[in-house]
């Protein structure tokens, strides 16, 4: 099956194209949709089959549970059983937006859609399509990022084509995403608020509303062997075909041992690529340089990290050198991402280590 593809703008929406999709999913079909974050693969969070073909679709474990997005406040009751008080702050406070919270759910939310748990993670998407989207579907979307599995998640309807355009019944295209890195996760269904995954909502934004807060054990640096929480998180996500390292340490050391590493590189036969920022981007004479963004606009890094590492693999290069982005507020969820690209292959310029921020 060849997925239409449907353009439109958040300015204005095609609302009849938006009726059918919704239709679509009412009737258990497929449609990928634009979010703040990332491109989205929905599927009715209600039905069972639906939940089957999403992880059909993307070739995704079946233990890795889905996130049911609302567009109305008033539908969470139909799918959280209990919705503590700091989570409902959160939800004043960063709803509609990039957070989803888990709780444990009611029975109308299949065990197809939560991986076998007993609790939901839930999101209100600020993206204005993906309301409308969710509204016409009848409330209650499943949507895990429109990747196939092991791929870096989309950010623009090119993404979703390349990799989901010949499984799947329709596409909507609205341009690239404004964030570029999936929803912060934050577990409600225990004794204490703990991330899951970090993301555009900083721990510092959480911990103004949730001040005892945690973080997964499992996402930290020296977690050890601790699995982390969220079962999508024990996953190679995020892998690009290259190998990819990611050097840290003081800028200046850092630019010099990736030249070093390209030289290496090209003379054992094998192309090089760089993962580059503005402001080092003309230091690097070899390789296939790509500029992330701008080290003074840490958004700007967030929004094109998959996009870079994508382009990467449709250039074919062999070996990846990044440098680290241990940026102040976005930093923590950049590097949990390109870490778990890199497999966690990381080497330090100028031979000191410094291991202490949590990702
Ligand atoms: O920004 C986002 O969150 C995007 C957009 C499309 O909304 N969605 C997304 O979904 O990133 P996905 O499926 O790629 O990632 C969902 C993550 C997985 O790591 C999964 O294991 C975790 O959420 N998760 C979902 N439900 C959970 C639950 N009940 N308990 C623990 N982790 C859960
Ligand atoms: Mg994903």
């Amino acid at each position: 099956m060849k997925a239409e593809v449907a353009c439109m703008t958040a300015a204005s929406p095609d609302h009849k194209v938006l009726a059918r999709a919704g239709m679509i999913l009412k009737k258990g079909g497929l449609v990928a949709f634009p979010t703040e974050t990332v491109y989205g693969l929905g599927g009715n969070a209600l039905d069972p089959s639906a939940s089957r073909k999403i992880y059909a679709a993307k070739g995704r474990p079946s233990d890795n549970p889905l996130i049911v997005h609302i567009a109305d406040m008033k539908d969470l009751e139909g799918i959280a059983a209990a919705v503590p008080e700091k989570a409902r702050e959160m939800a004043d406070k960063f709803w509609p937006g990039p957070l989803t919270m888990i709780f444990p759910k009611t029975d109308r939310v299949p065990l197809e859609t939560t991986g076998g748990l007993e609790t939901v993670a839930v999101r209100f998407p600020s993206d204005p399509i993906a309301q409308e989207l969710i509204r016409c579907a009848g409330g209650y979307v499943a949507a895990p990022s429109a990747n196939t599995s092991g791929r870096p998640s989309p950010t623009t309807a090119q993404h979703v084509i390349d990799d989901l355009g010949d499984t799947i019944d329709m596409i909507i295209d609205s341009g690239p995403v404004g964030i570029g890195l999936e929803s912060t996760i934050i577990d409600f269904s225990g004794d204490v608020p703990v991330i899951l995954r970090p993301g555009y909502i900083s721990p510092q934004m959480a911990g103004e509303i949730v001040p005892d807060i945690r973080i997964d054990p499992g996402l930290l640096k020296d977690g050890g062997n601790v699995r982390p929480k969220a079962p999508g998180m024990k996953y190679r996500h995020y892998a690009p075909k290259a190998d990819l390292t990611v050097v840290e340490g003081s800028l200046q050391e850092v630019t010099l041992l990736i030249r070093e590493k390209v030289k290496e590189s090209i003379r054992e036969g094998r192309t090089p690529g760089v993962i580059a920022s503005e402001e080092t981007f003309e230091c690097y004479p070899e390789g296939i340089v790509r500029c992330i963004g701008s080290r003074s606009d840490e958004e700007s890094i967030a929004r094109h990290l998959y996009q870079v590492l994508r382009a990467f693999d449709d250039d074919g290069v062999e070996v990846i050198w990044s440098e680290a982005f241990d940026t102040p507020t976005l930093g923590q969820a950049i590097m949990n991402r390109l870490l778990k690209a890199a497999g966690h292959r990381v080497i330090y310029a100028g031979g000191q280590k410094n291991d202490s921020s949590g990702v």
